[in-house]
């Protein structure tokens, strides 16, 4: 996949009406509607600036939750748009409806240096269906389409890849820094290269697992889905994570990675407890012979020295997925010393997105790490080396 793609400095913008797709998809309290985390718009900023001091009008749209083609009042981007405009320190105004009378009258009276936002493009069923009819209607408010929703370039949705049969796309600066910085890690990665996986299950990891196999000298594997390859060796995993129909998969990977000469990292002791809870009392057991009433919850102390010595000498690390389950204090650890372990490192850091931004960031490691993506999914897709929609239908250089 072509990672080169014409940015918002390769264009003029001056006087040009710009769609641009962000991912403004961000947590919210439940009971109060509050965003809880509003790194998106944050991460958003640098290309919303860079558009209106260069002149442009700024349509910015975006998704919010799941709303499935419904008006849903909890996921309006009202809330978004005045967290925008505190962060811009610039009045961003709020269109009520996405392709209706009110966005577009608003955004036909868009000045040059003047942003608005439309309302939550999945509040109609044709954002997710990718209709033309809709993209069509999204791209005629404006000139040109800038896409800077990392996190929803895996998705082929109207407004991240069908918009870009009607306009001219191409990328915004976070895409930009993405594409680099991960891009460059599994392209041309200061070696040696080791990637850290973890999580919960095998199967959310085969596609990632088997393309880094063909790139990284060492594999790191952690979380859940360590017990599955501890029971494709042989071993007694008790009440842990298995998934039965993937052991087959495992062992093929363990073989393969023996045949390539990558060095394939597994837990070799576990904390492991009677009861999947934040009470529970955490026992170090070997990992290959869990007792039967027990089940492994994070990586134990000899793997995280282990774990944390073959990052030690790294070039470039890529973690994607917790070690154990961080969530709870006794069995946050494992993840921790991986976080600790990276921060000191010296190597390219990156951590893909999701669960594993959020552990560092938690743990309070999150200024010494190069990199941690804006992608959950995304970057997922990304490590998998798949062709994501919402980078594929932009311009290339
Ligand atoms: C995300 O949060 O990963 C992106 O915003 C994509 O959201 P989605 O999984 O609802 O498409």
């Amino acid at each position: 996949m072509n990672y080169n793609k014409k940015t918002v400095s390769d264009i003029d913008v001056s006087g040009k009406k710009v769609l641009l797709r962000c991912d403004f998809n961000v947590p919210q309290d439940k009971e109060t509607g509050a965003i809880t985390d509003d790194k998106r718009i944050r991460a958003a900023l640098p290309t919303i600036r860079y558009l209106l001091d260069n002149g442009a009008a700024v349509i910015a749209c975006s998704h919010l939750g799941k709303p499935k083609g419904e008006w849903n009042k909890k996921l309006t981007l009202a809330p978004v748009a005045a967290r925008l405009s505190e962060l811009l320190g610039h009045e961003v105004i709020f269109a009520k409806d996405i392709i209706g009378e009110d966005a577009k009258a608003k955004a036909a009276a868009l000045q040059s240096g003047q942003i608005m936002l439309l309302e939550n493009l999945r509040f109609d069923i044709g954002e997710e269906k990718n209709h033309a009819d809709f993209a069509k209607a999204l791209a005629d408010m404006a000139e040109i389409y800038v896409s800077d929703a990392f996190g929803t370039v895996h998705r082929a949705h109207a407004s991240t890849a069908g918009v870009a049969a009607y306009l001219p796309a191409v990328s915004g600066m976070l895409i930009q820094k993405e594409l680099e910085i991960m891009g460059g890690a599994l392209e041309n990665p200061k070696r040696p290269f080791v990637a850290i996986l973890g999580g919960a299950k095998v199967s959310d990891k085969i596609n990632v697992i088997n393309n880094l196999l063909e790139k990284a000298d060492t594999i790191i594997i952690g979380g859940g889905m360590a017990y599955t390859f501890a029971k494709a060796q042989g071993g007694s995993i008790g009440t842990s994570l298995l998934e039965e129909d993937k052991l087959d998969y495992a062992r093929e990977m363990i073989a393969k990675a023996e045949s390539k000469g990558v060095k394939l990292l597994l837990p070799v002791d576990t904390l492991a407890a009677t009861e999947f809870s934040k009470d529970a009392e955490p026992v170090c057991v070997d990992t290959m012979n869990i007792p039967d009433n027990m089940m492994g919850m994070d990586i134990g102390p000899k793997t995280r020295e282990a774990y944390a010595a073959a990052v030690a000498g790294a070039g470039t690390i890529v973690w994607n997925g917790p070690m154990g389950v961080f969530e709870f204090p006794a069995f946050a650890e494992g993840t921790k010393a991986m976080a600790k372990a990276l921060a000191e490192s010296g190597a390219v850091t990156i951590i893909g997105g999701g669960d594993s931004a959020a552990a560092v960031e938690q743990l309070g490691f999150a200024d010494k790490i190069t990199h941690i993506s804006t992608g959950g999914g995304a970057s997922l897709e990304f490590l998998e080396g798949k062709e994501l929609p919402g980078v594929a239908c932009l311009l290339d250089k």
